[in-house]
């Protein structure tokens, strides 16, 4: 009883009784259950969200068109128009980085796949390549590969801590995968997982939705959820002790990903930013993707539904679309600049809001799953931190080369294991052609990461020499 009083003082005060309506149903463990749910809450900081977050619902819907201004040139550069020295000299310089165990990488791995339709972390999705791997796999030889690039250009041997953001829906399988794939040959002291936290999902009046009559329905609080999740999960001071000084963030779902591109670190090191975000030429006014720009002075990533068609069709004389930045979810962080924004950013980062169906029990005690949307889920996002700094710079790289997110399941037609596996199946060919390969009876072609990073050393393995679709060529100590 006692408990009962104690959090019924609480919830009144911030107008959330109705969770405790069906304790006298409850059994002890149940009780405790809730009890532990809503100890978990911190109410004061939510409903304040819940109010920001229903305010900014009114300013989403107004245009930013007469706000906005592309990057200024000066930190806008894009790798079609950059020297092949100059690349060489970023390259470099990000091997070197990498050599020093100054580089780590951020993995985004906290989203649910709804829209793929999987019940597992997407980074355990196979898309149906002749190995079979999976994205997670992929990516973790992508940084197997350049941990040895590094070694053999600089002779010294230094490691790329891997840094995987898990939600609570995602982080026991994948850490069990993990480790049931061997960490898919990294060092597993290497491998970092962390969570990202939880908010509450409310009904369009502010009150905390029931998942049960014992658990309060709960939602992770978005990509930009990392930057508290850094700090309250002790990954900033990890970063510190191991010296990780520079950060890539990227989505997982993109099978071209070059993990922790020594090109995209160098550049950014090079000039001293704190923050860049990796973009690809929009292919059309339409693409349906956040543009990175200016808003009112500070940079931003706009949402396609933020800008009128007339801004989006806008053309500069090149020919080339003005707002043509299309955000990737492919950034670069300074350890420095993560910190700040833990301590001193992270509560005036924007809220948004996505109005959804979410599973509830209603005041007679009965679960509901709604047809509509039925309440809001409050996320954060991870480029809501650009405003924070001018240091800040756009590196545009060729979407053939580097972009095929992999969103729905093939009956979208696009963004899909079917497209996803063809850009790989492109690249990989134009990688053996490039080398003075020949490859005849289709187009499938797959050159696994421990072999070849991004198209180097294939020569000496394919030079004069024919191929038959379908393709695998691997490293020569893979199955051992
Ligand atoms: C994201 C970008 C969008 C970009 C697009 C390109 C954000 C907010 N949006 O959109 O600007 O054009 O990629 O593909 O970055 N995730 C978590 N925790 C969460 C939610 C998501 O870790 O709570 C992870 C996902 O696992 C994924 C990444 O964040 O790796 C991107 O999330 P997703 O929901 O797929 O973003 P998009 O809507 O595709």
């Amino acid at each position: 009883m006692e408990t009962y009083n104690q959090l019924l003082k609480t919830l009144e005060e911030f107008n959330q009784s109705h969770l405790l309506q069906f304790w006298n149903e409850l059994s002890s463990e149940e009780q405790q259950q809730l009890t532990e749910d809503i100890n978990n809450l911190n109410l004061c900081e939510v409903t304040r969200f819940f109010k920001k977050a229903n305010d900014s619902i009114e300013d989403e819907v107004k245009k930013l068109d007469d706000r906005m201004e592309p990057v200024p040139s000066a930190q806008y550069e894009s790798y079609a128009t950059t020297s092949n020295e100059q690349l060489e000299l970023y390259r470099q310089q990000g091997l070197e980085e990498i050599a020093y165990g100054h580089v780590g990488v951020l993995l985004m791995a906290g989203g649910q796949g709804t829209r793929l339709g999987v019940t597992h972390p997407k980074g355990m999705y196979d898309i149906g390549l002749p190995s079979r791997k999976s994205l997670f796999q992929v990516q973790g030889e992508r940084i197997r590969k350049l941990q040895q690039i590094a070694e053999e250009k600089t002779g010294r041997k230094g490691k790329i801590t891997w840094y995987i953001m898990t939600s609570e829906h995602t982080m026991d399988q994948t850490r069990i995968f993990f480790e049931n794939h061997k960490y898919f040959g990294l060092d597993k002291n290497d491998v970092v997982m962390f969570q990202q936290g939880l908010l509450p999902c409310f009904d369009f009046d502010g009150k905390i939705l029931l998942d049960t009559k014992s658990h309060v329905a709960l939602a992770p609080d978005g990509n930009g959820g990392i930057y508290r999740a850094l700090r309250s999960s002790g990954i900033l001071t990890d970063m510190k002790n191991r010296g990780v000084k520079h950060l890539h963030a990227h989505s997982v779902d993109n099978i071209l990903i070059k993990v922790a591109d020594p090109i995209f670190i160098g550049y950014c090191v090079s000039k001293d930013a704190h923050c860049a975000a990796k973009v690809v030429q929009k292919t059309s006014p339409n693409e349906a993707v956040g543009v990175v720009c200016k808003v009112d002075g500070s940079f931003q990533v706009v949402e396609y539904s933020e800008i009128t068609q007339k801004t989006a069709e806008l053309k500069s004389s090149d020919g080339s679309l003005v707002f043509k930045a299309g955000n990737i979810c492919n950034h670069y962080f300074s350890r420095e600049f993560l910190e700040s924004v833990a301590d001193h950013h992270e509560d005036q980062m924007k809220l948004h809001v996505a109005k959804k169906k979410i599973p509830y029990v209603d005041e007679n005690g009965i679960r509901q799953k709604p047809l509509e949307p039925n309440g809001i889920k409050i996320e954060k996002f991870i480029f809501d931190v650009f405003q924070f700094t001018d240091k800040f710079l756009t590196w545009e790289v060729p979407r053939e080369d580097e972009f095929s997110a992999l969103k729905n399941a093939d009956s979208a037609g696009k963004d899909c294991p079917c497209t996803a596996r063809n850009d790989l199946f492109r690249l990989h060919k134009r990688y053996i052609i490039e080398a003075g390969g020949i490859v005849q009876n289709g187009d499938v072609c797959e050159i696994s990461p421990l072999l070849s990073y991004a198209g180097e050393n294939l020569s000496s393995i394919v030079e004069g020499k024919v191929f038959n679709s379908p393709v695998l060529i691997k490293s020569p100590d893979e199955d051992l």
